[in-house]
């Protein structure tokens, strides 16, 4: 197997890209929806899924070998399913996968499978269905949650759990989201809250990956699991005689760029070389200008010689990031 081309100023090897497809959601979540409304890309602004496996494609002469789909919610974007038929059979990737807030699951399942995506992440901040529409605006925790049941009832592996941990919102619910991955094989991933952007959260809502374990310790030993070399920042563990995991997400409480081998794709077709720096690369205007895939990967090289040592967010008060989270896909 090929080693990476894209390799930045400080030594990290970036195999790793995260494709926006859009930057519509299909639900108004707290920590997410900003305070002002933004406007939303034209159809026009957007990358077709034409110009995405392109620019895939050329991610992966360089040594991609992980794609994850996001958005906005991926599964609302008509052709969706057939883009991921596409997009998983190209030579090369390893390993495709997705987050989806879950709400087209149930119906779609089999079309998700289908299409050759067995690994996905969904977003599910509550087990409760009136917290559940008070987080995301919409009475559909019934829904997702059978989605979920689904997935898990077609052997898709992972089924990871997101849970943003805000403080007064869902922190009354950490023992019973960690239960869960007893009952089933689930990895249950909290995710520190991260104030960038401009949605309705304060930094009073922070709650951080060391209180939240020393909280769900209560359900038993929590067991360290070697990180893999394709793993993100999660740091895993095991409850003894669990079947699932849990895991952190430690944006704030513990850097984790040093080890960041993440390349990120907006709908809007900028490459960003970190989810937390305003810098990115334009590759759509010369995409569409014809440019020669040589001198598209040269944009790549670009974006990957800007990424940035680290976030260093836990230094600021809130950081503003100019694209929000939604449109760059998390
Ligand atoms: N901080 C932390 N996680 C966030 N997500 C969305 N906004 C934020 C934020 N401000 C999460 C979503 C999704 C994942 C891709 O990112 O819940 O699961």
């Amino acid at each position: 197997m090929p080693n990476t081309k894209l390799i930045d100023r400080h030594n990290r090897h970036l195999n790793y890209l995260r494709v926006s497809i859009t930057d519509r959601c299909n639900l108004q979540c707290m920590y997410c929806v900003p305070q002002d409304l933004i406007p939303r890309l034209s159809h026009a602004e957007i990358l077709t899924y034409e110009e995405i496996l392109h620019v895939v494609s050329i991610g992966i002469s360089l040594g991609i070998t992980k794609v994850r789909i996001t958005g906005g919610e991926p599964l609302i974007r008509k052709g969706v399913y057939e883009f991921l038929s596409e997009l998983t059979q190209i030579p090369g990737l390893l390993d495709v996968s997705m987050t989806t807030n879950g709400v087209f699951l149930k119906d779609n399942i089999e079309n998700i499978r289908c299409a050759g995506i067995s690994r996905i992440n969904i977003s599910l901040d509550t087990l409760d269905r009136k917290k559940y529409e008070k987080i995301t605006g919409w009475d559909g925790f019934d829904q997702v949650w059978q989605g979920i049941e689904m997935a898990q009832a077609l052997a898709f592996y992972p089924i990871k759990l997101n849970i943003v941990a805000l403080k007064g919102v869902n922190d009354d619910e950490l023992i019973d989201m960690a239960r869960l991955s007893f009952a089933y094989p689930f990895h249950i991933r909290f995710i520190e809250y991260m104030p960038i952007g401009q949605s309705r959260m304060g930094n009073a809502s922070l709650l951080l990956a060391p209180e939240i374990k020393e909280r769900i310790r209560v359900l038993g030993n929590l067991v360290p699991i070697r990180n893999s070399k394709n793993d993100g920042p999660a740091k895993r563990y095991k409850f003894e005689g669990a079947k699932g995991e849990i895991g952190f997400i430690p944006a704030l409480s513990q850097h984790f760029c040093e080890k960041c081998n993440r390349l990120r794709l907006t709908a809007s077709g900028q490459l960003r070389p970190c989810l937390l720096s305003d810098h990115q690369e334009d590759i759509k205007g010369p995409l569409r200008s014809g440019r020669s895939d040589q001198e598209l990967a040269e944009i790549f090289l670009k974006a990957v010689h800007h990424k940035p040592s680290d976030h260093n967010l836990a230094g600021h008060n809130s950081i503003r990031v100019c694209g929000e989270m939604r449109a760059i896909g998390g």
